[in-house]
């Protein structure tokens, strides 16, 4: 066993540690504050090659490993978790599919664009009443010649105002349930898509996530990802990819909090000397470094198992599951820190606890990594 990053892994390390304190941080509160998408920081992570790290380079991308791609994760969410989940989802929720089910002609057209950053993607799957319940789809899909006729409403869908395709999720025949679904590339520009206003939310405030309403929308027959039917395994399958990408941007944001709890209490003075002289303080400082490093071991174990392309569901949802908790912890120990001055908007204690809220819920919530991991304890 060998914990240590290869040159390349440390060289983008150091890459997107550099843009992130230097490009992105000094946004993160303005984003926050506005709720902007910020297309400059897209832009230049497109010429970072960060939109598709693992696409191989005939398709556009660099063609790094999944460890790559979580060390970048954690780094740009370190800085914007808003900012980091636009690059997660373009990169595991979009890329992915298209590379892992995608048809070669597929891959020309829309891979090569998405992994290059002229393009982006959004993951159609969440439906008013499809949360958890993934399989229960009810946008339909009906073959008509060489098309097939779409309606239904998706909802939650993040870049769904920005983005140019979506991989979508629609049922083709309702009576198979979770085998009757089928997935598609659906071109946004779409004649009968209409993109809702963006959400007003708790945090990630740089993303912008919608509802994507369908009414008899077109889709060429030649969009299909996959066969009729298979698209449910497409789901869980890029979920499974998209969960180490949220598992690091947990991480990151939990480092946000140590990093930003450590600095505070060095230099915040009561009883005559910095609070971080205190044992209550430093336990909670301990506490937070050591699940962070448990977090993040999980998170590139999940990546080591999907570059040897080893069936890692379970690892991935372990990683999300714990890393998006240690989050949550590390912020509220992050505020507690800075008591009183965590309370309020001039620090950024209070954003990184409603940026971490939603690590535990999107990309299916800690309840359902509890039932992932355990269907996978009962199977093996
Ligand atoms: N890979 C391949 N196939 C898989 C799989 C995987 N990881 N997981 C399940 N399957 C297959 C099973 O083998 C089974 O196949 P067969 O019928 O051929 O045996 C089939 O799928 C059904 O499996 P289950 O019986 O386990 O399915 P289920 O209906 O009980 O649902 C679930 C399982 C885990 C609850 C699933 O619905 C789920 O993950 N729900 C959460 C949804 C989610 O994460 N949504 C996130 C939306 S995207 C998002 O959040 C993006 C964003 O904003 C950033």
């Amino acid at each position: 066993m060998n914990f240590e990053l290869t040159d390349e892994q440390k060289m983008i390390q150091d890459m997107t540690r550099d843009f992130a304190q230097n490009e992105v941080l000094p946004l993160a509160a303005e984003l926050d504050e506005t709720g902007r998408f910020p297309e400059e920081l897209v832009k230049k992570m497109a010429e970072l090659g960060l939109m598709g790290m693992a696409v191989p380079e005939e398709y556009g991308g660099p063609g790094l490993d999944y460890i790559s791609y979580a060390i970048a994760m954690e780094e740009i969410s370190r800085a914007c978790a808003g900012t980091a989940v636009i690059m997660s989802v373009n990169n595991s929720l979009v890329c992915e599919p298209l590379l892992k089910f995608g048809n070669e002609e597929q891959k020309k057209k829309y891979l090569t664009p998405l992994a290059q950053g002229e393009k982006l993607g959004c993951f159609g799957l969440t439906e008013p009443g499809a949360g958890s319940d993934a399989a229960s789809q009810k946008t339909t899909a009906v073959r008509d010649g060489d098309y097939y006729i779409v309606n239904g409403t998706k909802n939650f869908i993040t870049n769904a105002p920005e983005a140019d395709y979506c991989i979508l999720f629609t049922m083709t025949d309702k009576e198979k349930r979770h085998k009757g679904i089928t997935a598609f590339i659906l071109d946004m520009k779409s004649e009968g898509v209409t993109v809702g206003k963006p959400e007003k939310k708790l945090g990630i405030k740089a993303s912008h996530s919608a509802s994507i309403i369908l009414e008899d929308v077109k889709i060429p027959v030649e969009n299909r990802l996959g066969e009729e039917g298979m698209g449910f395994k497409v789901a869980m399958a890029t979920l499974d990819a998209g969960r180490i990408g949220i598992a690091a941007q947990a991480v990151g944001i939990a480092r946000a909090c140590l990093e930003d709890a450590l600095a505070y209490a060095k230099e915040r003075q009561q009883f005559g000397q910095p609070i971080a002289n205190f044992q209550a303080i430093q336990w909670m400082l301990a506490d937070m470094a050591t699940e962070i490093d448990a977090a993040r071991l999980l998170t590139w174990r999940a990546a080591y198992l999907k570059d040897k392309g080893i069936r890692h569901s379970k690892e991935s949802s372990m990683a999300k599951l714990f890393a998006a908790e240690v989050a949550m912890r590390s912020a509220v120990k992050c505020i507690q820190i800075h008591g009183g001055y965590g309370y309020i908007k001039e620090y950024p204690a209070e954003r990184h606890f409603r940026d971490a809220k939603i690590t535990e819920i999107y990309e299916g919530t800690s309840e359902i990594q509890r039932l992932v991991i355990a269907n996978a304890l009962l199977r093996d």
